[in-house]
């Protein structure tokens, strides 16, 4: 069942080539974003502001969402964690659409904000891996990712394929609102077709950050910094590594280091750092450093070609060369490997970290 690979986690991170493959397939026609398997329409018409809420793994995927949709779109995106969103007094509007992402569709919370939304007649869109879930079931309109059945506790392939689903919805608002000439939605739209292959290509690579791992499985205490949606991927990098391999494990916008975290940083700490937003990359540069300065040892994760990136860091892992916009579907390869030799090496339990379940059905 585990198709000869030793965890199931590792065998779905291997899979995320054929899951977005998968599901891509049927959403692009001619240059263009096509869902030709649910009309959108209903939901996204006159819509001038977009909620996005979730939990855990699939927040992450909303991060990135926010980003993406404000981006392509020209629409204001707010993104909250479910089980804040619900307690708080949400300023709806009536134009607004209520994006959810679940992975299981069975997340209490997110459901439990799905169902708000719709009380205050609220048009809601959900993004969802199980067909006839009860976040697909009860949502005006789902998009499906095509992950296929996940069984490891740590959300892998699903975040995969939610990252490309916000990247599809994000051109499709910008076709309808007329917010991108043409052809950068082309150029976009090719550069997604051709994301599967660069997975393919890190995956290739995962050797080099099992050694990686291996130098440092007997460390306490990590960080993840980025900026931009180098942060939304360090947020997912870092609750991938505490989560199965129990090192605490800290993202932050690396501006915000000199506001309090740097303190924290001392010889031999290590600090992940994705420096892939061309136009961050000399701040970047600067926040590393700031941390080398105090003894950090420096694992980076930087697009190809990125000039002097290779003096400053101790390791250093390349992406493949990519749009800014959708390096976060590459960046976030290293970073679940990472995670996962870090827990094999650490000989803790992959697949069933201790007091989690695959899916929150309880608030
Ligand atoms: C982390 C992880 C969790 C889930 C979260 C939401 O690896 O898997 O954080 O992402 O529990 O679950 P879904 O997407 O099923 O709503």
């Amino acid at each position: 069942e585990k198709g000869g690979y030793p965890h199931f986690m590792i065998k779905e991170i291997m899979e995320q080539p054929q899951a977005l493959r998968d599901t891509l397939r049927g959403r692009i026609q001619g240059g263009r974003v096509e869902f030709s398997d649910v009309d959108l329409d209903c939901c996204l018409d006159g819509v001038e502001k977009v909620f996005i809420v979730a939990c855990g793994t699939a927040y992450h995927a909303g991060v990135v969402g926010k980003h993406v949709i404000e981006r392509l779109a020209c629409l204001p995106v707010e993104v909250d964690i479910a089980s804040e969103f619900r307690y708080r007094d949400v300023l709806w509007g009536d134009k607004s659409l209520l994006i959810v992402i679940s992975q299981s569709g069975e997340t209490a919370d997110t459901l439990a904000a799905l169902r708000e939304a719709k009380k205050k007649g609220i048009r809601v869109l959900a993004v969802t891996n199980v067909v006839g879930s009860s976040v697909a079931r009860e949502a005006d309109r789902v998009i499906y990712t095509w992950a296929g059945p996940e069984i490891a506790v740590a959300s892998t392939k699903a975040y995969s394929t939610q990252l490309l689903v916000m990247y599809l919805l994000g051109l499709y608002l910008a076709q309808k609102r007329g917010t991108l000439p043409e052809e950068v939605i082309a150029s976009t739209v090719r550069e997604l077709r051709g994301i599967a292959d660069k997975v393919e290509a890190i995956l290739e690579k995962a050797g080099a950050v099992e050694a990686i791992a291996e130098k440092y499985a007997a460390t306490a205490s990590t960080f993840f910094i980025g900026r931009g949606l180098d942060y939304a991927v360090a947020l997912e990098g870092a609750l991938k590594l505490k989560e199965i391999s129990y090192v605490h494990a800290e993202a932050y916008a690396a501006g915000e280091l000199k506001h309090g975290t740097l303190a924290l940083i001392e010889k031999g700490v290590p600090v992940i750092a994705i420096v892939t937003q061309d136009e961050l990359q000399d701040k970047m540069i600067s926040n590393i450093k700031e941390v080398k300065a105090r003894g950090a040892e420096v694992i980076g994760i930087a697009k190809e070609g990125l000039a002097g990136i290779e003096e400053e860091t101790d390791e250093l892992f390349v992406i493949p060369g990519e749009d800014s916009l959708l390096t976060p579907m590459l960046t976030v390869v290293p970073l679940q490997l990472f995670a996962y030799y870090m827990a094999v090496k650490r000989g803790c339990d992959v697949d069933k970290p201790r007091n989690l379940a695959k899916s929150v059905t309880v608030e």
